[in-house]
């Protein structure tokens, strides 16, 4: 068990091993009935204090071959849609600064690298959401580390996929707050007027998610709008996304890659 994500995880509070127990179960319905409800989940303090120096170590030392991300985008992350007035929320421009540390340059000896790969958090994630999850077949979006320092920030958006998982491994000292709308839009109604008073600054609605470091974060971000807000000092921010899907070989596009990671890598 040595070097095991076994090790890794606060079992006491989260014991995601053995597999099926009533503790186990337990904790698999609190955290579905409260992504079901509010649109978000916290597995708080899951990953010991430890590990995420070791993390953030190891992250320190691949940051030199990150890709810097520095996009301009719609919150709908789609083209632009000239039939629109220029005004119209859909066309409002949101600036996204970051730099991204693919899977494919993250070593398989790192411990981030290990708990994406452990079968027990998948066993777990997959019984949170209600359907079998396979890990993303995408070299580089599978597991991404998203590295901020002052004054970076990521726009007001909504994801391509239903349901997000993260992990906060630093913490930077202040600003980079996670920030939302819950279930701002729907599968009928966009809401472009209320979307349009947030993107020109009305607080009214937007929720702050106390994530802290070893805290995982299961998130339904395609119905809830959302940012991280500019970090402020000199602590980086690092926060992981940990990619599954609900069927097995899934792969961005050569495009979608170039645009993240700057490069194509299809396996
Ligand atoms: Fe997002």
């Amino acid at each position: 068990m040595k070097n095991s994500p076994y090790q890794f995880i606060n079992l006491d509070s989260f014991p995601l091993v053995p597999k099926g127990t009533e503790a186990w179960q337990r904790l698999v319905d609190i955290h579905k009935s409260e992504l079901e409800a509010r649109g978000a989940s916290i597995m708080k303090s899951v990953i010991k204090q430890d590990i995420l120096k070791r993390m953030t170590v190891e992250a320190d030392a691949v940051v030199p071959e990150s890709f810097a991300c520095r996009d301009s985008h719609n919150p709908f992350l789609d083209q632009d849609d000239l039939s629109l007035s220029e005004d119209h929320p859909r066309r409002q421009k949101q600036s996204t600064s970051l730099n991204s540390i693919p899977y494919d340059i993250i070593s398989p000896a790192h411990a981030l690298h290990q708990l994406y790969n452990w079968e027990p958090l998948k066993d777990f994630l997959s019984a949170v959401l209600g359907h079998k999850l396979y890990k993303m077949a995408d070299p580089m979006a599978a597991l991404t580390m998203n590295v901020m320092n002052e004054n970076q920030n990521h726009g007001w958006h909504y994801d391509e996929s239903q349901v997000t998982i993260t992990l906060m491994v630093q913490k930077p000292e202040s600003g980079g707050i996670f920030e939302c709308v819950p279930n701002l839009r729907n599968e009928e109604d966009d809401q472009y007027s209320k979307l349009g008073s947030i993107l020109d600054g009305d607080q009214n609605g937007i929720l702050s998610l106390p994530v802290e470091p070893g805290d995982i974060l299961i998130f339904a971000g395609f119905y809830s709008l959302h940012r991280v807000t500019h970090v402020k000092g000199d602590q980086t921010r690092y926060v992981a996304t940990l990619c599954y899907k609900d069927k097995p070989g899934v792969m961005n596009s050569a495009e979608v890659q170039q645009i993240f990671y700057g490069r194509v890598n299809q396996g």
